[in-house]
């Protein structure tokens, strides 16, 4: 048995995939070995109140180490997604989830009221984009606007809040316990590290924003590390942790799961190998069955430090 409960929602694989992997979850449809009842969570692509088109191109950059992103939140805002795109998700698959974003409080909050009335499983607050003038990281790496946010989230909505937390901030279990108090269900960490890669023959970063986010294998150990320090605060209050950043096979999840986490969610991993959810679930369970264990919540928060 794979299953997780996050916040009382009940995801049949403890392998989620993350925002802005496949659109609105019918993007992957048509690729040949990815069925979205292989995961148990899908993250849809961030929404905003208002269509946008996100930041001039180049926008995806592939480094060795992992992927460069300054997508800008492109998205067809959130009227056109609840009432073309979530009508067409098969629900009896898996568990659908927005990402809520926004460049101000109301904006956000708004956004949740007009998701509220849909099947969704629950709402991702996303406080953590890297690649926005206005709102995400700016508003996640300050815990007051954090807070704000999620205060003003909970009162538009009553499906259960996840809060994505941005890696940046200074603080990382203040920031956990100040959006928890405001009344977040679950967390998920991380989102992606702001970084930069340069052209020296034209002596241009390759990205037309410059700058942006990194994913894929270079930011596991920072999200692992978060991941660890949100738990320390999150277990107290019974609040689930999400775990992404790097996650590309059933080891990385393993660890994800010790450090503290409930599920895991897979991005940069699975452009590049659609048939990895299938290789992850099997891959967890003969984990657990080796060590005797029934469910991934015998893993969550298991690490024992070094003394
Ligand atoms: O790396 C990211 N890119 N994180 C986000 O939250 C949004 C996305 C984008 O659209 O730029």
């Amino acid at each position: 048995d794979l299953s997780v409960n996050i916040c009382g929602v009940v995801c049949h694989s403890p392998v989620a995939m993350a925002s802005g992997n496949a659109g609105y979850g019918l993007e992957y449809q048509a690729v040949s070995g990815f069925h979205n009842q292989d995961v148990g969570a899908v993250f849809l692509k961030g929404t905003t109140l208002e269509p946008k088109l996100g930041n001039k191109p180049d926008r995806v950059w592939e480094t060795p180490n992992g992927l460069l992103n300054s997508i800008g939140l492109q998205n067809p805002g959130v009227d056109y997604v609840v009432n073309q795109l979530l009508p067409q998700l098969d629900y009896s698959a898996t568990q659908y989830f927005a990402n809520v974003s926004g460049s101000s409080i109301e904006e956000y909050a708004e956004v949740c009221r007009r998701f509220d009335q849909t099947a969704l499983a629950g709402l991702e607050i996303n406080i953590s984009c890297p690649n926005v003038k206005k709102g995400g990281a700016a508003f996640g790496n300050d815990p007051d606007m954090a807070a704000r946010v999620v205060e003003a989230c909970r009162a538009s909505t009553t499906k259960p809040l996840i809060i994505k937390l941005s890696p940046n901030q200074t603080d990382v279990a203040e920031g956990a316990r100040r959006v928890i108090e405001a009344g977040a269900d679950a967390l998920s960490a991380i989102n992606t590290l702001m970084g930069m890669s340069i052209n020296i023959d034209t002596w241009r970063p390759d990205l037309g924003n410059n700058q942006g986010g990194l994913s894929g294998p270079a930011i596991k150990p920072v999200a692992l590390l978060r991941v660890h320090q949100v738990y320390q605060v999150a277990k107290h209050h019974d609040i689930p942790i999400i775990g992404l950043g790097g996650v590309s096979c059933a080891e990385d999840a393993i660890e994800f799961f010790l450090a503290g986490a409930s599920m895991v969610a897979v991005g940069t991993a699975l452009a590049k190998d659609p048939l990895l959810i299938k290789k992850m679930n099997k891959g967890i369970a003969r984990y657990l069955e080796k060590r005797g264990l029934q469910s991934v919540s015998q893993l969550t928060g298991k690490l024992e430090l070094n003394t």
